[in-house]
């Protein structure tokens, strides 16, 4: 675990602070109600969503591969009936068919391989399961991706390795999903080319 794993998870929650008041906060509990059945989290940080699933599930399991990520979000579950484990997205330790929701708020960004792991959410996805997202994503302006790819080297320092210029809806149809509602909103108090946001879900046929 290196120096500035610690730095990242210890100041991820006063970090999004403000963009979770401006809105953010809102939309993940407005998804999350969505959540239905076995439910596996992706990325799952700090527990941001956690206090946020309905009571109606069936059961949540949240993965994070991140160690000091994985330590903040141990302390946040408690006693919870909840299972964590260390895993990254592009390797999901789960046979194929086990979930009926997956949820990704803010991590297909940042996953090294994002067709990789598009692939495996849709292998442990049983029909008709879904991907449930809040992404910030590529901009449909073209000025604005152009300002992305130019600002993504150091956005991938600064925000620990979290690419801003993912055209992640494309590369979930690439994996085989069928996008079902999308809104396009903005990542408020984020930076002009963070922004552009996605959110909704898409499905396993
Ligand atoms: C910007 S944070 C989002 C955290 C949380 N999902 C949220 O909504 O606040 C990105 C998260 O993705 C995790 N991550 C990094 N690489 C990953 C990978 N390959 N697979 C899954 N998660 C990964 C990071 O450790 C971090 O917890």
């Amino acid at each position: 675990m290196s120096i500035g794993d610690r730095i990242f998870a210890m100041c991820y929650d006063r970090f999004m602070a403000r963009t979770e008041k401006a809105g953010l906060r809102e939309r993940r509990t407005a998804l999350l109600g969505k959540a239905r059945g076995d439910v596996l989290e992706i990325g799952a940080g700090t527990g941001a969503n956690l206090a946020l699933y309905p009571a109606t599930i069936t059961s949540l399991t949240l993965t994070e591969p991140d160690v000091a990520m994985m330590r903040k979000l141990e302390k946040r579950l408690g006693d919870r009936d909840v299972t964590a484990l260390r895993a990254p997205a592009e390797d999901l330790p789960f046979d194929d068919d086990t979930f009926d929701t997956v949820v990704s708020t803010l991590t297909l960004c940042t996953v090294e391989d994002q067709p990789r792991a598009l692939r495996e959410i849709h292998r442990v996805l049983r029909a008709p399961g879904q991907l449930l997202f809040i992404e910030h994503v590529r901009a449909e302006d073209a000025k604005l991706a152009r300002k992305q790819d130019r600002m993504n080297g150091i956005n991938r320092i600064v925000a620990h390795g979290c690419n801003c210029n993912r055209p992640t809806l494309d590369g979930a149809r690439s994996a085989g999903f069928i996008i079902g509602h999308v809104e396009h909103g903005s990542l408020e108090k984020a930076p002009s080319f963070v922004r552009p946001l996605v959110v909704g879900f898409a499905e396993v046929a």
